[in-house]
């Protein structure tokens, strides 16, 4: 955990931010798997861990902007628990390493929401991502929460996703710390592992596994599939033959639960054919000039652009596509080979704050976001400020069913070679990602330096 003072003054700047009434955060509770009792890995609600630091469940806490009362709820444990859990922090002790003075017992949260109603005050709640929190927040607003129209607070949205957009030095060292430690090693480990036999399960269990030997877990669920045009494949029951590429894109969560998010393709068998040389290095010039790009104030959405004009203007000198580059991005039709988009924001959460609203985290009130497919997958178009961590990730990917689809419906049909695209279609996918943080002048790429290029892949995967 941070010190006492960081979460105070966290809580200030909040309170500072949103007018009146009372914020009600709620931690995260247990999650069941296939009974009660056998739950899933714990994961705490982000906005609490920001706020509030503590990784357990079953803590929610109010703010009072009026009084500047702050109140942690939580029980502590009887000696029937302490059987089975061993000993635990009591709350006024966990309210205290916060900064925070004022305890309640869980069972007095309802009641005194229910009192601040009754005055007319207003009650600032977060967009609840589990059903248990529904049906709680159905209760405590005696409403029901899943067809109540946006119950929750824009004004609360706003205020969280302005403070927690900028990253501070120690929360920037807890993601670079943990990509030059943790996630770095697993990407080396994963090309000098990846010869043909293996399943990719092996990779990514090895991945892990690096992770969580070093008391880490991991950020998302790990993708490593020599499928990769599958963009969220998280199968890994494939068994790799020479030739293939594997797309790993994975990344470690730190201690504090600071998201990284990696992706490298690797040679399955340590050698790429001249064919996968070519796209390879076409993602590899849009990833490092868009890196290159960032600086506060430009839209993202120019980085997306950016990333857009390279993949076209590269496919079309590779005879895949055809015509001019700027109607060939107007339209969208490069994003038959690159359907998502170039990025996100980083932080406690990997898609940071997407709990939150993609509007609000990625669009905000100057942007609208595109209808057009491809464009529609960019989680981020708004101007860059210094203290952002986004991730870059562009790739090329050939999707048989999304080929078939579109030469059927013959689609853009004079910008895309469907008879040269068919021969590509056992080609898989190719994505390159890295971590950057945007600076007062430009931005820095997090981490020590993870091979990229043909070379340095290559050369660590005949190691
Ligand atoms: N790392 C997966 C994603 O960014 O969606
Ligand atoms: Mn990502």
């Amino acid at each position: 955990m941070f010190s006492a003072e960081v979460y105070t003054q966290r809580r200030k700047k909040l309170m500072q931010r949103v007018e009146n009434g009372l914020i009600v955060f709620f931690g995260n509770k247990e999650s069941s798997m296939n009974y009660s009792a056998n739950t899933y890995p714990f994961r705490q609600d982000s906005n609490f861990l920001y706020y509030f630091g503590h990784d357990v469940p079953d803590l929610a806490a109010v703010l009072d902007i009026q009084s500047g009362d702050e109140i942690l709820y939580g029980d502590d444990l009887g000696v029937e628990d302490i059987i089975w859990m061993g000993y635990q922090e009591k709350v006024n002790e966990k309210a205290a390493r916060i900064g925070i003075r004022m305890v309640r017992s869980m069972d007095k949260l309802a009641g005194d929401i229910c009192k601040a109603m009754a005055k007319n005050r207003k009650i600032h709640f977060l967009p609840p991502y589990r059903e248990d929190r529904k049906a709680q927040l159905s209760y405590y607003l005696e409403v029901d929460y899943a067809k109540a129209k946006n119950p929750y607070s824009e004004e609360l949205i706003k205020a969280i996703v302005a403070q927690r957009s900028v990253k501070d030095e120690a929360e920037t060292l807890e993601i670079e710390s943990t990509l030059t430690s943790v996630t770095r090693p697993m990407y080396l480990s994963a090309m000098k592992m990846a010869k043909p036999d293996l399943f990719e399960y092996e990779i990514s269990g090895m991945i892990e596994g690096l992770a969580l030997q070093q008391g880490y877990s991991m950020a998302y669920p790990t993708i490593c599939s020599v499928n990769g045009e599958i963009l969220h494949n998280h199968f890994h029951g494939n068994k790799m033959k020479n030739g293939n590429l594997l797309i790993v894109d994975a990344g470690a969560e730190s201690r504090m639960h600071y998201a990284t998010d990696i992706t490298r393709t690797i040679p399955v068998g340590g050698k790429f054919s001249a064919r996968q040389k070519e796209i390879y290095n076409l993602v590899l010039k849009a990833e490092t000039e868009c890196i290159s790009r960032i600086h506060p104030l430009i839209p993202y959405k120019d980085i997306h652009m950016h990333a857009s004009s390279i993949i076209a203007e590269g496919l079309r000198d590779l005879g895949l596509m055809k015509g001019s580059v700027t109607d060939i991005v107007s339209v969208g039709a490069h994003a038959l080979f690159f359907p998502h988009g170039i990025g996100h924001m980083m932080g406690l959460d990997v898609h940071d704050m997407e709990d939150l609203g993609e509007h609000f985290v990625g669009y905000g009130d100057e942007f609208t976001r595109s209808e057009q497919f491809g464009l529609a997958s960019l989680r981020m178009a708004r101007r860059l400020e210094p203290g952002f961590v986004v991730t870059v990730e562009p790739g090329i990917y050939f999707i048989p069913p999304l080929i078939e689809k579109w030469e059927a419906e013959k689609q853009f049909t004079e910008f895309i070679n469907y008879t040269k695209v068919r021969s590509y279609l056992d080609f898989g996918g190719i994505r390159i990602e890295d971590d950057v943080l945007v600076t007062e002048n430009g931005y820095r790429v997090l981490g020590d330096p993870i091979p990229k290029t043909l070379n340095e892949v290559e050369q660590v995967c005949t190691i």
